[in-house]
C-alpha cells in the first residue's frame, strides 16, 4: 500500500495510511451494528476531534481512576522499564496526549535519546502532529516517524527494522470484544521479533462501585463523550440522531467482567441513516451498545499471554492493584 506523505522536516516525518480506508470502513461498521439484534456502534467512532477533548477530561475526573493509577505506576517504574532498552523505535499504538511517552523518554536523558525514534501511531492527524511538534521541542535530539493510520488494521507496516518497544496503554485492550482481542494480540505477537517488547496497559477488577463511578461522573462528561459518538455518524453518514433522546447508561456486567456503555432511547423513534440508505427503529427504552471496557484478573492476563506464545518478563502495579502495565516478550 503506498503511504501518502503528510509533513518531513528535519527530525520529523508523518505519513498517512489512514485516508482511503476510513470512510468505506464507517459505513460499514455501523451498518452492521444498527442492523443487528442488539444494536451497536464500535466505539473507535467516538475519537474525532470532539471526542478526543472529551476523552482528555474525563482522564482528570476525581471519579475516573485509570489514567491516574497508571501515570502513577509509569512515574514509579520509568527508569526500570527503560534500563535494559538501549536503542530502537518507541511504537505507541493510539498515542493521544503525550503525558505518558514523555515520562518514558525523561527516564531515557538527554545523553541517550538520540538512540531512540518515537513512532506514535493514531487515526487523527491533528492530535498526532500536535503531539509529535510539542515532543520535538522537549526534546531537541529526538526523531519522530508518525503514522496516521488504524493500529488494527495497518499493523504489518509499522517499523521493525531496530529492536522495538511497542507501548500500548490506557487499556484500551479492555475495548476490544474476545475475539477481536485475540486476533489483534496474535498480530501484535506475530510481527515480534526476539529484540522486541510489548508493554501493555490492564485496568485490573475492582469494585464494582468504583468501577461505575468511574463511569458515571457526576459532571456529565463520560454521557457527553458516549453522546458524541452520535454526532459523529450525523456528520459522517448523514444520519438525523437527536442525542438529546438518548440516556447515557453504563454499568458493570459481572458475568462477562467488563463495564459495558449503551445509549437509551428516552421514546419510540426513527432513524435515517441518509449515506447508507438505511431507516432504523428504536423502541422505548431499546439501547445501542456503544463501548466494552474489559476489566482484566492476573489469571486471565497469564493465560493471554500463555495462548498468545509470549511471557511476562516484567509486571508493575499500583498498590492496590487497581491497574497494570505487563512487558511481554517472545517465548523462547
Ligand atoms: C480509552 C478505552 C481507556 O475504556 O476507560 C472512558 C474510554 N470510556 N470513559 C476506557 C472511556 C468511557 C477508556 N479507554
Amino acid at each position: 500500500m503506498s503511504k501518502e506523505l503528510i509533513l518531513k522536516k528535519e527530525r520529523i516525518e508523518v505519513r498517512s495510511r489512514v485516508a482511503q480506508t476510513y470512510s468505506s470502513s464507517i459505513a460499514t461498521d455501523v451498518y452492521r451494528g444498527l442492523t443487528a439484534s442488539q444494536k451497536y456502534i464500535p466505539s473507535k467512532y467516538f475519537y474525532d476531534d470532539r471526542g478526543s477533548r472529551l476523552f482528555d477530561e474525563i482522564c482528570y475526573l476525581p471519579e475516573y481512576y485509570p489514567t491516574r493509577t497508571e501515570m502513577s505506576i509509569l512515574d514509579s517504574v520509568a527508569s526500570e522499564i527503560m534500563a535494559p532498552f538501549g536503542e530502537g523505535d518507541i511504537v505507541e499504538l493510539g498515542s493521544g496526549a503525550n503525558r505518558k511517552i514523555r515520562v518514558l523518554l525523561d527516564a531515557v536523558g538527554p545523553e541517550r535519546i538520540s538512540s531512540f525514534r518515537y513512532v506514535p501511531v493514531d487515526v487523527s492527524e491533528a492530535a498526532l502532529i500536535a503531539s509529535s511538534k510539542e515532543l520535538l521541542e522537549l526534546y531537541p535530539d529526538l526523531e519522530v516517524l508518525g503514522i496516521i493510520a488504524d493500529f488494527t488494521v495497518h499493523l504489518k507496516d509499522l517499523p521493525s527494522d531496530r529492536p522495538r518497544m511497542i507501548i500500548f496503554l490506557g487499556s484500551t485492550i479492555g475495548n476490544f470484544h474476545e475475539r477481536e482481542r485475540k486476533k489483534f494480540l496474535s498480530l501484535v505477537a506475530e510481527t515480534m521479533t526476539p529484540d522486541d517488547r510489548f508493554l501493555i496497559g490492564f485496568d485490573m477488577i475492582k469494585q464494582k462501585k468504583t468501577l461505575e463511578a468511574a463511569y458515571n461522573d457526576s459532571q456529565g462528561l463520560t454521557s457527553a463523550f458516549n453522546k458524541n459518538v452520535l454526532h459523529v455518524l450525523n456528520r459522517e453518514l448523514k444520519a438525523d440522531f437527536n442525542p438529546t433522546e438518548f440516556k447515557h447508561v453504563a454499568f458493570f456486567n459481572e458475568e462477562m467482567e467488563r463495564v459495558e456503555m449503551h445509549l437509551q432511547a428516552k421514546e419510540d423513534m426513527e432513524i435515517r441513516v441518509k449515506d447508507l440508505d438505511l431507516t432504523i427503529e428504536l423502541e422505548k427504552d431499546e439501547t445501542i451498545h456503544t463501548e466494552i471496557c474489559a476489566k482484566f484478573s492476573r489469571e486471565g492476563i497469564k493465560r493471554m499471554a500463555a495462548d498468545l506464545g509470549l511471557e511476562i518478563r516484567r509486571w508493575f502495579f499500583d498498590e492496590k492493584a487497581w491497574f497494570s502495565l505487563a512487558e511481554l516478550v517472545l517465548k523462547d
